[in-house]
């Protein structure tokens, strides 16, 4: 057998191998225990993954040592800056950055489709001339794979730029004139059709290709800004979570025209769990995905001020110090602002100093606490909360009734009653968690500010909450001296 031979066997070897790992990755990346190692596996998937492709370059594109080089250096680039930049970012700011590298994929993936274009156009320059269309040339599966690579994948680039300037605060608008909304969105898809089939199907010549080429990206790039600037702040996590599905179709596209199995599969994979992440996220805000797509929820991320309330109750970690001293069971409710205020350790020590009292101390989930998936698992994880203490929503919403006392830490929206009594409330139907249901409510948060839906909370005011209003971190510092006091 020739080496080219040996070689084609190796590297599909190699793409079915990687396959494995980021399927094998995924399914570890969903339990808190197994998610570092399903990463690690998916990372050599991925090593693996460039060391065969580029093995393929070399042997069967005959690639030079300089085009090695060049590929290798962007290639090392790119990883270097990933590296730095993941290193640098803040818990609390990972969805931003989820959206700004959703985008760079959906990039990569219009580029190649664009690129495709003018390669066919230049390798069969005459036959084009000769009314050969790229349909007819590259095959209809061709022609369509490269219109969507560069559509899904310039709709998932914009899309995910707009929702990481919102997701950063820098942008607060929900239209730019007439764009975003539904008719001009539907004109655009249209738009993106027509063209798509004159590109693919009708034009001849490599100036109509060019012409199509460029005006189908244009266009789709508009419609992923007009696509994803209705959807308000709060309901951006599902927008992320969509348009990560969609770059994976992007990825997978690309796979067809570059007739490349493992992209497919990639792309497949990623495509696939992104929409089973934004079913999951739909379902626990209470949401269907049309409502998030029209847009409905606004968010003003920045937080509203105070909203007027009157009858709040005061107090102080010398007062609420005898209560939780007295309790038998409590209840913490962790939420975005525990993450901003970085307090993990301390609440950590807070239990451990009530369970040695003998208090019955228990962590309450809400799926969307924080500010992406799993936020306040991954938070508590840091400080080694033992796992079997962090108890999801459908778990612990009927332990409330029967515990003393509840610590919410820097959580609000997760815990607003509007949901659940007040159908004209934009988070009308959500399920959160009945906090209110306990003998006292603790809310430990530094002013009466709303959260993240923008929205006032009743339960300040309940006749069993009492307001600690602090810095988290603070607020837990000086509860766990005043205990040790006791
Ligand atoms: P929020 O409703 O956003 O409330 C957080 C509260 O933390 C704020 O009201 C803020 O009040 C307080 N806070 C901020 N810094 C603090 C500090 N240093 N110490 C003490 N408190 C502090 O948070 P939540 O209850 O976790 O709900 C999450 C919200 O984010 C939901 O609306 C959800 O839909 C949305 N969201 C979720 C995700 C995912 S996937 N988890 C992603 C994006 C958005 P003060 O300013 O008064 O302190």
């Amino acid at each position: 057998m020739s080496l080219q031979a040996w070689v084609a066997i190796a590297d599909e070897l190699a793409y079915i191998l990687a396959g494995a790992l980021f399927t094998i990755g995924i399914i570890r990346l969903g339990r808190v225990k197994s998610a570092r190692s399903g990463n690690t596996l998916a990372t050599w998937g991925m090593a693996l993954a460039i060391a065969a492709t580029v093995t393929w370059l070399l042997v069967f594109k005959r690639w030079t040592a300089e085009s090695v080089m060049w590929a290798l250096a962007s290639g090392g680039l790119g990883s270097g800056l990933g590296w730095w930049m993941a290193a640098r970012v803040p818990m609390t700011a990972m969805p931003e950055f989820v959206a700004f590298f959703n985008g760079l994929g959906g990039l990569a993936s219009m580029l190649v489709g664009m690129a495709e274009i003018p390669k066919l156009a230049q390798a069969t320059r005459g036959m084009f001339a000769s009314r050969l269309t790229l349909a007819r040339f590259g095959g209809a599966d061709f022609a369509i794979a490269d219109s969507l690579a560069i559509v899904v994948g310039a709709v998932t680039f914009s899309g995910s730029m707009i929702a990481y300037a919102k997701l950063a605060g820098k942008l607060h608008k929900n239209r730019f004139g007439v764009l975003g909304s539904l008719p001009v969105n539907a004109g655009l898809g249209l738009l993106c059709v027509l063209f798509a089939v004159w590109g693919g199907f009708i034009a001849h010549d490599p100036a109509s290709l060019f012409l199509s080429n460029w005006g189908l990206t244009a266009l789709a790039l508009v419609l992923g800004v007009g696509l994803t600037m209705p959807i308000g702040g709060a309901d951006m996590p599902v927008a992320i979570a969509l348009l990560n599905s969609y770059s994976g179709i992007a990825g997978m596209t690309t796979g067809f025209i570059l007739q490349n199995n493992l992209l497919i599969v990639g792309g497949s994979l990623v495509g696939a769990s992104g929409i089973i992440l934004t079913q999951v996220m739909c379902k626990a805000m209470n949401r269907s995905l049309t409502n998030v797509l029209i847009g409905g929820l606004q968010a003003d991320t920045g937080g509203k001020k105070d909203e007027g309330y009157t009858k709040v109750k005061s107090t102080s970690a010398e007062e609420v110090a005898p209560l939780l001293d007295a309790a038998s069971s409590v209840i913490i409710v962790p939420g975005y602002g525990l993450a901003v205020a970085q307090a993990q350790h301390k609440v950590r020590e807070l239990a451990t100093l009530l369970e040695k009292k003998g208090v019955l101390v228990r962590y309450a989930i809400h799926p969307v606490a924080g500010r992406m998936p799993g936020h306040m698992n991954i938070l508590l994880a840091e400080a080694d909360v033992p796992f079997e203490q962090l108890l999801e929503l459908d778990r612990i919403n009927d332990d409330f009734k029967n515990t003393d006392v509840v610590l919410i830490l820097g959580a609000n929206d997760v815990c607003n009653p509007a949901a659940t009594n007040d159908p004209a409330s934009p988070i009308a139907g959500m399920p959160v968690l009945k906090v209110w249901e306990a003998r006292t409510v603790v809310v430990v948060k530094r002013s009466l500010a709303a959260g993240y839906a923008g929205i006032r909370n009743e339960l300040f005011q309940l006749d069993n909450s009492l307001m600690l209003l602090a810095d988290a971190k603070k607020a837990l510092e000086d509860l766990v001296s005043e205990l040790k006091a006791l």
